[in-house]
């Protein structure tokens, strides 16, 4: 199968940011350079804070140069169950808080004339099936008493049928690395800056905060924003405990025709997700969906599924790009977004977006922004990491954590793999005491690792379309080689012949 590629990365070029090579002091150090750690720095500078970036790779190559980047407070039906779980209240600042985002990205985007494709549509939830109209109805009628512009509609558009729809106006669409491109350009200079290929491998905790490098350099900073996507520093927060990673699919499409006005994405599971894109050079239809906990199931069927969708109800012509990534969800659907634990009044976390982490990764830089500068937010109770669970998410907890422990012992127990291993193909063979996986390239030559997780050692998963080893308990992925594609661990796997261990490291999890 053809490699995947991200659209967004393929039709940008790659910065070219310093390593930091020297032990420095700042203000506050932004860890992780996805649209939440650059938009939280941006806002920063703005109030006159010297501020780094530190990114372990190259800036907005993670999950935001792989999402579909719908701007929108509409992320699924989500208001009918906060006002429900939470109260009118606390569903208010969640709805104030993205639609003041959706806004604010757009300022941003006419003050700083950022060239990003920017686009105002309508976004739509519908349903195909008689059992979600009722549902629709409601999350309009919540969503309009929270001051959402939201309106229950029989027609969307679309070329196919469909029994309702919920309709956001004022939402929009962009491309997401012309934009954090743009922003991260803005950052360095007046005791700002950004560094690239720059890993943070751990954090001492402190009045000054000491953050070290896998160089051996050291950045002593008042405070830190943990902006990776997966916290790389728990802070006996117990962020693994208490979210789980789900893999999605996308497709982006040419057509032939005309393409539908909106942005759309479906009440009921098996997701699709619908936006078009537009530049000067492209015209693409955007087709997502099919998300599944990482680590579990084949990844291949999943574009063909898609691509079967797709062809179905449009004219497509032609699939120049496909790609997946994965995002976090909490125990109650909200982001974690606020101080790392309590007490701590100089560390910050940004995560478990549910992949609506355009809109809340601006919440994110605004909310730590206020918290920083002013000591409070006027949404911080409601994205709060130390808010109270619920009953139905305690639930969540003890099956999320049972899904580990399982994924633990049964990685260890199952049955291995023997015989021979075609090109392009992977198996789990026994060795050195461990499981061993083997992946022969189309050159025929083996990359074997050590598939025991560097995080917790739960056991990885063969990923065939992406060609990773993945890891069902919290998301972890590594490469043929053994190196890092996503968080939370920060250490490699061993490979075979080659050097490295699997500690757990107590300080970083
Ligand atoms: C398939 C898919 C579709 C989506 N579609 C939408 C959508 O339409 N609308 C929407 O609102 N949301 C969407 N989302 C969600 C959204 O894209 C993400 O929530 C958001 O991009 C996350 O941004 P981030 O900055 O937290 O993470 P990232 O963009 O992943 O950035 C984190 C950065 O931290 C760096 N990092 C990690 N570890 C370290 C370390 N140790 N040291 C230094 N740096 C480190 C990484 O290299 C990375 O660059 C989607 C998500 C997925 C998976
Ligand atoms: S990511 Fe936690 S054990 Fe693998």
């Amino acid at each position: 199968m053809e490699r995947t590629k991200s659209y967004w990365l393929e039709s940008t070029s790659t910065t070219n940011y310093p390593v930091l090579d020297k032990d420095i002091s700042v203000d506050v150090a932004v860890i992780g350079g996805g649209l939440a750690g650059i938009t939280t720095a941006w806002l920063l500078k703005q109030e006159g804070l010297g501020v780094v970036v530190l990114e372990a790779d190259r800036i907005c190559q993670g999950t935001t140069g792989h999402s579909t980047a719908k701007i929108s407070s509409q992320h699924d039906l989500i208001y009918a169950w906060l006002d429900k779980e939470f109260g009118r209240e606390r569903a208010k600042q969640y709805a104030d808080a993205n639609e003041t985002a959706v806004k604010t990205m757009a300022d941003i985007v006419k003050s700083q004339k950022i060239d990003c494709d920017f686009q105002w549509q309508p976004a739509y939830v519908y349903t195909e099936q008689d059992k979600y109209v009722e549902e629709i109805q409601k999350e309009a009628k919540i969503a309009g008493a929270l001051g959402i512009g939201a309106e229950y509609i029989q027609d969307p558009g679309l070329p196919f049928a469909v029994k309702g729809a919920l309709r956001f106006d004022n939402q929009a669409q962009f491309h997401p690395r012309k934009y954090v491109l743009a922003l991260a350009q803005a950052i360095p200079g007046e005791g700002c800056h950004i560094y690239e290929n720059t890993k943070v491998v751990g954090i001492e905790e402190g009045k000054i905060n000491t953050i070290s490098l896998d160089s051996g350099k050291k950045i002593r900073a008042d405070r830190v924003v943990l902006a990776t996507h997966f916290p790389i520093h728990d802070g006996l927060g117990f962020y693994f405990a208490r979210m789980y990673s789900e893999r999605s699919y996308i497709l982006a499409c040419r057509v032939e025709g005309d393409l539908p006005e909106g942005m759309f994405i479906t009440a009921e599971s098996p997701g699709r997700s619908l936006r078009t894109q537009t530049s000067k050079d492209e015209k693409l239809l955007l087709v997502g969906g099919e998300h599944h906990k990482t680590g579990a199931g084949q990844e291949g069927p999943h574009y063909q599924t898609l691509s079967d969708f797709a062809q179905a109800n449009f004219s497509v012509t032609d699939i120049p790009y496909r790609w997946s990534a994965q995002d976090y969800t909490t125990l109650d659907k909200i982001p974690y977004i606020g101080n790392v634990r309590k007490g701590i009044n100089n560390m910050f976390v940004a995560t478990g977006f549910r992949k609506w982490g355009i809109s809340t990764s601006t919440v994110a830089g605004m909310v730590i922004r206020d918290l920083i500068l002013w000591g409070s937010s006027p949404w911080q109770e409601v994205f709060s990491p130390q808010r109270g669970l619920s009953l139905k998410s305690a639930g969540k907890l003890i099956s999320i954590n049972a899904d580990v422990a399982k994924e633990l012992v049964l990685g260890k127990l199952a049955g291995t793999q023997e015989g021979d291993i075609p090109p392009g193909e992977a198996k789990v063979i026994s060795g050195e005491g461990t499981k061993i996986g083997a992946y022969r390239d189309d050159k025929g030559e083996l990359h074997a690792v050590d598939i025991t997780c560097t995080h917790f050692g739960c056991e990885l998963k063969w990923n065939s379309a992406e060609k990773t080893w993945d890891c069902p308990c919290h998301g972890s992925r590594f490469s043929i080689e053994g190196d890092i594609v996503d968080g939370p661990a920060l250490k490699p796997l061993r490979s075979f012949p080659g050097e490295g261990d699997h500690d757990i490291d107590p300080d970083i999890i």
